[in-house]
């Protein structure tokens, strides 16, 4: 079990998590006294298959346990599901000694996380992640969402738990998809901060495709790429947007494919993409490039995709990092090292740059998914 912390803005030495094979048993030691009743908003699969130990935990802590289950999906992520929610918890009369406890992936970590931030003008809450994406990426660094249909996250609040307790034993119920999709971040992470980290996930290789198959100093080492960069940049005014490697071009093939390509696979073919732009960009050594390709293939990931540049090209165009009308992409100069330290993290590519690279990944040998 690894004990970390996470700096988080206003507390001091920031909120512990606890990760690996039974941290759930941690809840009594982060329970506060001051938290009467516990709200448990748990996706609807993830609390089939773990929810009674949870509510189980939660008896021993809170005099009341409320459980309010949200549907799977991402189209769930909405004001919709965040407003029925809301509503039947002021029903319940719950108040402000009530601890939201969120139970599952992504979507419902961000959807919960929102709630927290606005339920009474702001309650303490805990994340308890159950997919791999969420234990390395979405239940780290106090971002919550939600969706509209112009375009994901345009809603959200920055708003960080108490707690984060990461129970690695809940993740070998995952389907291949999904932890395919989480294994994508992991690289990310390794790719943005973790050289080390990224020759390890090579040496693994395809161990690594079974649900639950990463090693825990590992998957400390792709948390702890993320918990340095959010504490040096908690609200994203520069270094920050390094954990955008890939997701420039990802979300524009999601977007492009109404989701058909879950967000693991597009921002596989992103880093692949923007990778041929970091080549010839920032000088990214052209071995390294085939070195990330090589591994996503390794890992069941893809590199490419069949779409015409032009179905993205309209998605790339509301990116939230644009400034000034230029897309502006996190790059590696190095696998483990970003460049654009003196201009915000972040570099201004054309849509031809772009163009390019994207059909140079769509030419290469392999198979287009
Ligand atoms: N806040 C952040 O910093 C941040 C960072 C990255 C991603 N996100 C968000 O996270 C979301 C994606 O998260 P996700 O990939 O976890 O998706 P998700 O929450 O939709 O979960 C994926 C699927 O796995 C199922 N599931 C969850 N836990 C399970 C378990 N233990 N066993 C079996 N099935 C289980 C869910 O029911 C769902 O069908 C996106 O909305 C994205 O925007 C947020
Ligand atoms: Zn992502």
């Amino acid at each position: 079990m690894f004990r970390l912390r996470c700096a988080a803005p206003g507390a001091a030495g920031g909120h512990p998590l606890w990760l690996g094979p039974g941290a759930l048993d941690g809840l009594p030691a982060v329970w506060r006294p001051g938290w009467h009743a516990a709200a448990l908003v748990a996706d609807a699969t993830a609390f089939r298959l773990h929810g009674a130990a949870v509510v189980r935990g939660l008896r021993r802590c809170a005099g009341t346990v409320r459980v309010y289950e949200v549907p799977p999906g991402e189209r769930h992520k909405s004001v919709a599901t965040w407003l029925r929610l809301a509503d039947r918890m002021l029903a319940d009369r719950l108040d402000r000694g009530t601890c939201l406890v969120a139970l599952g992936g992504g979507v419902t970590l961000d959807l919960a996380g929102f709630l927290a931030a606005t339920y009474l003008r702001g309650l303490d809450h805990l994340l308890l992640p159950t997919t791999l994406l969420a234990v390395v990426d979405a239940s780290l660094g106090g971002k919550t969402a939600l969706n509209r249909p112009a375009g994901k996250n345009l809603l959200g609040a920055f708003r960080f738990p108490a707690a984060v307790l990461a129970d690695t034993r809940l993740l070998e119920t995952l389907a291949p998809r999904e932890w395919r999709g989480g294994l994508a971040e992991v690289v990310k992470h390794a790719a943005v901060g973790d050289a080390d980290l990224f020759g390890r996930l090579e040496r693994a290789g395809n161990g690594l495709r079974r649900p639950g198959s990463l090693d825990l100093d590992l998957l400390a080492r792709a948390v702890r790429v993320k918990l340095e960069v959010v504490a040096r940049d908690p609200f994203e005014r520069g270094r920050r947007s390094v954990l955008n490697f890939g997701h420039t071009v990802g979300h524009a093939l999601e977007a492009a494919t109404g989701h058909r390509v879950p967000h693991g696979a597009a921002v596989a073919v992103g880093m692949a993409v923007e990778a041929e732009v970091a080549v010839e960009r920032v000088g990214l050594p052209a071995g390294e490039r085939e070195r990330l390709v090589a591994l996503l293939g390794t890992l069941g990931l893809p590199a490419r995709h069949d779409a015409a540049f032009e179905r993205l090209r309209p998605h790339l165009e509301v990116d939230k990092k644009r400034r000034d009308g230029a897309i502006r992409l996190s790059l590696p100069a190095r696998l483990g090292r970003m460049a654009g330290g003196r201009t915000g993290w972040t570099v201004p590519v054309g849509a031809a740059a772009l163009r390019r690279a994207w059909e140079r990944r769509a030419a290469a040998p392999g198979r287009a998914r």
